[in-house]
């Protein structure tokens, strides 16, 4: 597959064969996604959700059962996941935005949960930063946003050790090399994560409170953020 010019390109190809490149490309993948649900606090029903950068809707299918009578908002740049996601959720009531993070209007406390599986790593800092400012506004009071993603900076000192992990565990599912080269270029043009303990300090700044990190491997991380 070759890199494509710009995110909703490149997702519009990836998504072929998206759920099974994802689990031989991501370590952690189902586990990070199976956080979502997991760590609600007990008795917490959300009636909105937002699903931002929903790829082919990996993250709401968490939901969907527990919550069958919410509605969900899945936003996307690429046109081609959120079709996927059209079959996927027939029966629920589901708004479909083919939006990049930047253009969308956030509705002021709007959303009780919002969730972002793998998708925050393609904004850069001050996009990051931007957007938590907006999810902590359009939630509503004691709503919660969840993440998972990858979180270290490629400034961090243990970054390259991280990619030689990385790759070695991509070589476990395509050892031919050939994926490898492929998401090395992916990453080098569109990926941009940042070390999870900045983008904590910039939570607290846009004055989340209760913040919970779930899990953090290797700097595959999930967290859980309450506005309250
Ligand atoms: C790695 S996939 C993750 C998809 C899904 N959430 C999951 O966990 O499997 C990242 C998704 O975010 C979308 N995306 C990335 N940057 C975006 C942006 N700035 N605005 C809107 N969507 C974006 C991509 O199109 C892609 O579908």
């Amino acid at each position: 597959m070759n890199i494509k010019d710009n995110i909703a390109d490149e997702f519009d190809a990836f998504s072929t064969n998206y759920t099974q490149d994802m689990i031989g490309c991501v370590p952690y993948y189902n586990e990070l996604m199976s956080h979502f649900v997991d760590h609600l606090p007990i008795g917490f029903c959300p009636s909105r959700i937002l699903d931002l950068g929903c790829g082919n809707g990996n993250a709401t299918a968490t939901f969907v059962q527990q919550f069958p009578e919410a509605n969900y908002s899945l936003l996307d740049a690429s046109n081609e996941m959120l079709e996927l996601c059209k079959k996927r959720f027939k029966e629920y009531s589901v708004d479909y935005i083919n939006s990049y993070f930047q253009d969308f209007q956030f509705k002021n406390e709007h959303f009780d949960l919002i969730i972002a599986g793998f998708s925050l790593h393609h904004c850069s800092t001050d996009e990051k930063r931007f957007l938590f400012k907006r999810i902590y506004q359009s939630l509503t009071p004691n709503g919660i946003f969840m993440c998972s993603d990858l979180m270290i900076s490629k400034k961090n000192p243990d970054h390259p050790t991280l990619k030689e992990k990385w790759r070695n565990f991509v070589h476990q599912t395509f050892p031919d090399g050939k994926k490898w080269e492929w998401l090395k270029e992916h990453y080098d043009e569109f990926d941009k994560p940042d070390n999870l303990q900045d983008q904590i300090s910039w939570l607290k700044e846009v004055k989340f409170k209760t913040i919970d990190v779930k899990v953090y491997e290797n700097y595959w991380a999930h967290f859980r953020a309450i506005k309250n």
